[in-house]
């Protein structure tokens, strides 16, 4: 499902280079799930970024599925992203100006889908539901807490059914509780619908959950124990 070999990405900066990601390596089969933990500021975001097809690599390559992404013109990357790809990012980036249930629609709305409204709003209820939301489809982003924009965030990441799901801290505000429900709907995605999970997460209950742990330092990735 995700290969990437010989990944590098460094930042050019006013007097220096950033090296981030050095000659990193990822294997990750169909319908697995993985954790990647690291302190911050080691590139946990910078390689979601490069997978999500995002941002472009230094160097090196990276498959998804069939198709390498690192080749993709601008608005190929945008059809990939918006059909194969969910992504939880970890500033949420929920539209200031639309609802809750309008967030989780827009995606869906955004592409090129053909499927009736009702039935994308269908959909989006399910999954506010699912995150506990039901009670907020009618708030603006400003009159949400951390951990329900989050939510909110993750639902919206779920709205075309997508293969494959980057999440970047999915559970960074939420207490246990709340945690626990996002990572039930992750995992219960996987488990029917063997949809593939890569979380970046700094929350080891979290990572315990997915079946493999790995841990970004000095730019590779390496398995780490549970
Ligand atoms: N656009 C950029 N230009 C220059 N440097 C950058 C840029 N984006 C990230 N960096 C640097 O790259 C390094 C990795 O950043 P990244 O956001 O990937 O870290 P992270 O592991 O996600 O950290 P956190 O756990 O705090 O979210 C940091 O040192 C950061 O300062
Ligand atoms: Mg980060």
């Amino acid at each position: 499902m995700i290969r990437a070999q010989h990944l590098s990405k460094s930042y050019e900066t006013p007097g220096e280079t950033v090296e981030v990601l050095k000659d990193l390596s990822l294997d990750l089969d169909d319908g697995a799930t993985a954790a990647i933990i690291g302190p911050s500021g080691c590139g946990k975001t910078t390689l979601l970024n490069l997978l999500g097809a995002l941002d472009r690599p230094t160097a090196g390559s990276i498959e998804i599925g069939d198709i390498d992404i690192a080749q993709l013109s601008e608005s190929d990357a945008a059809a990939f992203r918006n059909h194969r790809l969910g992504f939880v990012f970890q500033q949420h980036h929920l539209l200031p100006q639309l609802n809750v249930l309008e967030n989780v629609m827009v995606p869906r709305l955004a592409g090129d889908w053909e499927e009736p409204a009702t039935d994308t709003q269908h959909r989006a209820m399910e999954l506010l539901v699912k995150v506990g939301l039901q009670d907020r489809l009618h708030h603006l982003p400003w009159q949400l807490s951390g951990g329900e924009k989050l939510r909110t965030a993750v639902a919206r990441a779920l709205i075309n059914r997508p293969k494959l799901i980057l999440a970047d801290e999915p559970t960074g505000s939420l207490d246990p509780a709340s945690t626990d429900q996002v990572a039930d709907l992750l995992l219960e995605l996987n488990r029917n619908e063997g949809v593939t999970l890569l979380v970046v997460t700094h929350n080891h209950e979290l990572a315990h959950r997915m079946s493999k742990t790995f841990e970004l330092k000095a730019g590779q990735l390496h398995p780490a124990g549970h």
